[in-house]
């Protein structure tokens, strides 16, 4: 009976070491929000005021802020309504809307070169040659190496005068890639590390009005991107349930696969399988004695 317990303490202790309960590693894809925050330069910046700071009143510390900026600031989603009267506003996105496999197309070295590149048809073939399929329900960004220049409005937008609109210089999505993109495969976020997923120079902003009529949501000023693979990732971008709301910032974040997660001596199937039969069988006979 003591043997069968103490093989029991040790199985399961063994067990428990062996099944990892949460095998991904979390990567931060957010910037700080603040008053250094990234936004359109026609919509309104980032402005707190503390409602309470202090330990006076209640004798023990209380703190809250009161927060006024545009949705459009710093790494923020947009929803279907910000380009589409009748599509999904934040408080109506399905939550199984928010949460895909990362698709990360990599342009860096076309975007150093050309600041205005959009991401072509042909660079998603390549991705796909390397990767395989796009996964449906795609959260598919772009890195253009923007990342590295934020906050810096000048350099973020390419110009010497960021009250200038048409002086925009940065990397975007080509319309016909999206069209492609909707017409083939299945996505349901479109990203980019840019301030804009249409790139600097559009004044229509294509890319924008052909996702949105899709209910397909966006991500801009996205960080990190280098820190996940191009292919394996699980994005969450479970954005703020805002009543008529058209987009807003989110603390959006990419689960991927730990190494040991893929290590077969740690998890090993079978011998998971094995161990908790034999976990759940000393346990039935424990209850006997
Ligand atoms: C910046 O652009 C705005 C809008 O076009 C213009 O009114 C302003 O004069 C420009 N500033 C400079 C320093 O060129
Ligand atoms: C896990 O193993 C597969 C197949 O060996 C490999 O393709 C994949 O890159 C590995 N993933 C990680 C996170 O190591
Ligand atoms: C796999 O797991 C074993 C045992 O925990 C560990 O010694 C080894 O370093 C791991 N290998 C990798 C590639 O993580
Ligand atoms: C899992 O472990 C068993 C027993 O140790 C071994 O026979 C089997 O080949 C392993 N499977 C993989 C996929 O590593
Ligand atoms: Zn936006």
């Amino acid at each position: 009976m003591d043997i069968c317990k103490l093989v029991f303490v040790i199985c399961f202790a063994t067990g428990i070491h062996c099944i990892p309960l949460f095998p991904y590693d979390l990567v931060d894809l957010t910037r700080n929000l603040g008053p250094d925050s990234i936004y359109y330069p026609i919509l309104g910046g980032y402005e707190k005021v503390i409602e309470f700071q202090g330990s006076k009143e209640f004798g023990h510390w209380v703190f809250s802020n009161m927060l006024k900026m545009t949705e459009h600031v710093g790494t923020h989603m947009d929803a279907p309504s910000h380009f589409n009267k009748v599509g999904w506003n934040m408080h109506q996105i399905p939550i199984n809307k928010m949460v895909g496999p990362g698709v990360i197309v990599n342009v860096k070295e076309k975007a150093r070169k050309n600041p205005d590149y959009r991401v072509s048809i042909n660079d998603m073939k390549e991705w796909e040659e390397k990767y395989g399929k796009m996964p449906d329900g795609a959260m598919v960004i772009m890195n253009s190496g923007w990342d590295a220049k934020y906050p810096d409005k000048n350099s973020v937008y390419g110009t010497k005068n960021v009250s200038d609109l048409k002086s925009f210089h940065h990397p975007g999505w080509h319309e016909d890639t999206i069209s492609w993109i909707i017409a083939n495969r299945h996505m349901l976020f479109i990203g980019t590390d840019a301030p804009s997923f249409d790139y600097g120079q559009s004044s229509t902003y294509p890319v924008h009005v052909l996702t949105s009529r899709e209910n397909i949501c966006g991500l801009e000023n996205v960080a990190n991107l280098d820190r996940i693979p191009p292919s394996g990732s699980i994005i969450s971008a479970a954005g703020m349930k805002t009543v008529e709301g058209s987009g807003g910032p989110l603390r959006l974040y990419a689960m991927v696969p730990s190494a040991g997660a893929n290590n077969s001596s740690v998890t090993n199937g079978t011998s998971n399988l094995l161990l908790i039969v034999i976990c759940l069988t000393l346990f039935i006979k424990l209850q006997h004695f």
